[in-house]
């Protein structure tokens, strides 16, 4: 079997991605679980393009162990300088160098020709090489450019030191076949090419990323570059979990495998959602909801019959618990301890002491605490701000023959404060409340609430958009009552912006 190395880009090419970013701490914890994943490569983000980019992608470097941790560059001195600086204290760090190589992106994009970008993709491949040992380098929109190009830059970068040489499909626009044939004809005309990794990133435009990239594994690429949930650039990358399970599920086809602790990939799609409040639709692949749903008479027949007449995989494998142990308010500690580890959770002796009371408040509202619900205690309790505003109690007031009003108190370490508003609805009026307490002039650019479970006392969780000076944030809330959940998630959306201030 060839190991086919994983290489997740959430936090660089994910996170760029509308409605996608993430602090420092959310960034901290979705790394922790692609380390949990045992992914090969965590590309961590561009240290150059912000400050707190660059004090992500250092923290990050300093806390992961067992993968190579990297930061994306241009190809210039600047760039890969600041990369360095970021990744250098990681204990298998990496540059990744990027130029474009297609007609359209030298012409009027950089304004190169083709002699100027191989030049240049030479230097910088060659400065990076002497501050780092290991250093990828893409031909982006390589599968617009030409095949002769292509096959000479990447010999000549490998020439000058490259390790790790990425084929991005930047526009979505290639087919497997294409792809295939692509990767094939690297192989046998890029010198050097036995010598180093041979990578692909395929954007999902016309919803071929999975299979293109699994088309360029068959062909011999021994790297994909993919990210949790497929989260991307427009319509987002090839998506890890699908790449991961169709790797393993069809091992003997492909004559290979991945690395990746196939039981982490629900917890991780979890966390992820959680902290960006994008759910992926239920007939997502792997882990949508419906991805083990039987809903046909005939399915569930068979299913209960054999399992394997209508499933490809077991849940179990993707970290779906197929233990259905009815938690409520009646049940222990150890039974709590017990499904949060076949979730893939594991937790300090403190967070576990918090989550259980957490679950024990949730279980006397609720008659059935799901797994669904328990993983967004757990994600929700990933988002707190520990020095930012805490909701003390609120009051509103709405009906459809009096304007709706809402009396908010909130506490900042000693000091409370409270204000009274009116407002087109109650979510609204206690919004407005909200900016009179913290003084702040928020744009609402989006709010969602969904409910986690189904049934009459389902968990509601809510999801707002807040900007303020340029910068967007995501902000979460939870609770049984959808108007406390909305104020927990602006609440949260205002810490979130106030700590970057
Ligand atoms: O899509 C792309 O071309 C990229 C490169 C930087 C690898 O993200
Ligand atoms: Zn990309």
């Amino acid at each position: 079997m060839r190991h086919i190395r994983i290489f997740d880009t959430t936090l660089r090419d994910g996170e760029q991605s509308p409605g996608c970013s993430m602090n420092l701490q959310e960034k901290l914890e979705v790394a922790a679980r692609l380390e949990a994943l045992k992914v090969d490569v965590i590309e961590a983000g561009f240290a150059i393009s912000s400050p707190d980019d660059f004090e992500a992608v250092k923290a990050i470097a300093g806390m992961v162990r067992g993968c190579y941790v990297g930061s994306l560059a241009r190809a210039t001195e600047k760039d890969i300088d600041r990369a360095w600086e970021a990744v250098q204290g990681a204990e298998k760090p990496f540059i990744h160098v990027f130029l474009a190589s297609s007609p359209i992106h030298m012409e009027y994009k950089l304004k190169m020709t083709p002699e100027q970008v191989l030049d240049r993709a030479v230097s910088s491949v060659a400065y990076a090489r002497v501050r780092c040992a290991d250093v990828e380098f893409s031909a982006e929109d390589a599968t617009r450019s030409d095949w002769d190009f292509l096959a000479k830059l990447y010999s000549a970068v490998i020439a000058a030191g490259a390790t790790v040489i990425n084929v991005p499909d930047t526009v979505g626009y290639t087919t497997p076949q294409e792809m295939f044939d692509l990767i094939a004809y690297l192989k046998a005309n890029v010198a050097g090419i036995g010598g180093v990794e041979l990578s692909v990133h395929c954007h999902n435009d016309l919803g071929m990323a999975v299979a293109n990239s699994l088309a360029a594994v068959k062909a011999g690429a021994t790297q994909v570059e993919c990210t949790v949930n497929g989260i991307g650039e427009r319509a987002g990358n090839a998506a890890l979990e699908e790449i991961v399970m169709a790797l393993h599920t069809k091992r003997e086809y492909y004559g290979a495998e991945t690395g990746v602790e196939t039981r982490q990939l629900y917890r991780a799609s979890k966390t992820l959602s959680g902290i960006i409040g994008v759910t992926p639709t239920p007939n997502k692949p792997v882990i949508g909801a419906n991805a083990f749903a039987h809903e046909a008479g005939i399915h569930q027949h068979g299913v209960l019959a054999n399992r394997l007449t209508y499933e490809i995989m077991r849940p179990e494998d993707i970290g779906i618990p197929a233990n259905k142990m009815v938690l409520g308010k009646h049940s222990g500690r150890h039974a709590f301890e017990d499904r949060l580890q076949s979730l893939g959770f594991s937790l300090s002796a403190e967070d576990l002491n918090a989550a259980f009371e957490q679950f024990k408040k949730l279980a006397d509202r609720k008659k059935v605490v799901s797994d669904d619900d328990i993983a967004a205690l757990i994600s929700d309790r990933s988002v707190e701000i520990g020095d930012g505003y805490q909701i003390v109690r609120f009051i509103v007031n709405s009906g459809s023959t009096v304007p709706a009003t809402a009396a908010v108190r909130l506490s900042r370490g000693e000091e409370e404060r409270e204000d009274v508003s009116l407002g087109d609805g109650p979510i609204n009026a206690a919004f407005n409340a909200i900016n009179r307490i913290v003084d702040g002039a928020f744009a609402l650019e989006g709010f969602s609430i969904r409910s986690v479970t189904e049934g009459e006392d389902a968990l509601g969780e809510a999801v707002v958009k807040l900007g303020r000076g340029g910068e967007t944030v995501t902000g979460r809330g939870l609770s049984t009552d959808i108007i406390e959940a909305s104020i927990k998630a602006y609440v949260n959306g205002v810490n979130k912006l106030m700590a970057r201030k």
